[in-house]
């Protein structure tokens, strides 16, 4: 048996990926952590368990990729599905992309991921694998053997494979700094209101600060470039946005998802970066575009999450999606100023020298530059199908 090589987040799914594959002979075991900006515990974690199971451990720090070519991207795409800014959809095809390099680079015989049969992540992570690592197969032990969280505990605990709390916990969380989701237990029915205890981002209405707080983001073609004045790199724009948005309790979503299988699932999510950026780029291209474009761009970035959702983001239509979305965004430069108060979020003022706005035409004061005089013959055509039809009918 050559070696297998474990998409290895160190939780309970992948943690027992390691004693399963030893039982099907496989002694040569890597474990590979993708670093998307998940908790540094969570990758701790996941360094320590490799340690106490003895597999060869590799942690790939894809952080600052994930901001500049994944999280970018999203926020000139004005990133939404249903409601979520696609935080997990879009870490998992860089997390399969960057764990087939490696995988080619240790020499790997299979693949193991530890994903269910029921979710997206099966598809985005495979395909990710698929695209840059296209001979080696895949196996996928929680899906293939269906298993149950409750025969993963026991199964772990006879076997000694180390999972800690994983019995307490009872919430499903997958988290980078574009977002956290968090999914089962009682959050999977519709019905449950989701309890004060699964936020860990984003303050309650009640702890959120009784003073309003304003703040200014700056863009350089459609990229978030300073906020508050202050100079930063994507990934910093995200975790600074991340901070103001949560402590004003701004970016909790709870929603019905349509997954990929066809399954309707409730979702909660905390994405309070996501959405501060995301609400002040569709203000700043609002200022910038024509109508038609806007128009146009809002079906583009439709189709844009579509695709992302479903992980498919080295697709040639999503090329050129992005070549739309990124000629709109040439333009997308100058500052949008929000205001935040206990979890709502305004626009109160936008400015850029690409606007293509004049005041001068647009006031009711000004009689010189757009006379109204001229719009009398304009005017009087409108609707002039419809009079038309009135007429035929009588
Ligand atoms: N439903 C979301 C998606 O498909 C998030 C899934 C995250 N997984 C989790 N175990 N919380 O993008």
């Amino acid at each position: 048996m050559g070696k297998a090589v474990i998409i290895f987040s160190g939780g309970l799914d992948t943690t027992i990926c390691v004693p399963l594959m030893r039982e099907k002979g496989y002694e040569d075991i890597s474990t590979v952590t993708v670093d998307v900006g998940q908790p540094a515990t969570d990758v701790e974690q996941a360094t320590e368990r490799a340690r106490i199971m003895g597999t060869d451990h590799h942690v790939l720090d894809v952080k600052d990729e994930f901001a500049n070519e994944y999280c970018v991207p999203a926020i000139k795409a004005n990133a939404d599905y249903f409601g979520y800014p696609l935080s997990t959809a879009i870490a998992r095809p860089l997390i399969g992309k960057r764990a087939a390099e490696k995988g080619v680079e240790l020499g790997a015989e299979v693949f193991i991921h530890g994903c269910t049969g029921k979710g997206n992540d099966q598809f985005r992570i495979e395909h990710g694998l698929r695209m840059f690592a296209p001979e080696i197969p895949i196996l996928a032990p929680v899906r293939e053997m269906n298993l149950t969280r409750s025969w993963e505990i026991e199964y772990a605990e006879k076997v000694g494979a180390p999972i800690g709390q994983s019995k307490d916990k009872i919430w499903s969380i997958d988290e980078n700094f574009w977002g956290r989701s968090i999914e089962g237990g009682r959050l999977e029915e519709p019905g449950y209101a989701p309890p004060e205890e699964i936020f860990e981002w984003t303050a309650s209405f009640e702890d959120a600060s009784d003073q309003p707080e304003e703040v200014e983001i700056e863009f350089s073609k459609g990229v978030p470039v300073k906020i508050n004045g202050q100079s930063v790199t994507p990934r910093q724009s995200i975790e600074e946005a991340n901070k103001i948005a949560g402590r004003n309790g701004v970016g909790r979503i709870d929603m019905m998802e349509d997954r990929m299988i066809g399954l309707k699932v409730r979702e909660n999510y905390e994405c309070p970066g996501a959405v501060l950026l995301i609400t002040a780029h569709k203000a700043l291209e609002a200022l910038v575009s024509g109508h038609e474009e806007r128009r146009f761009k809002a079906l583009v970035d439709q189709q844009w999450a579509e695709m992302a959702y479903r992980g498919l983001w080295w697709d040639p239509f999503m090329e050129d999606l992005n070549a739309f979305i990124d000629s709109v965004n040439s333009r997308c430069t100058g500052k949008v100023r929000l205001r935040l108060f206990k979890s709502s979020l305004q626009v109160i003022g936008r400015d850029s020298d690409f606007a293509l706005y004049s005041e001068a035409d647009a006031s009711f004061d000004d009689v010189e530059s757009l006379p109204q005089s001229q719009m009398t013959g304009m005017v009087r055509v409108h609707g002039m199908a419809s009079q038309l039809y009135k007429q035929q009918r009588g």
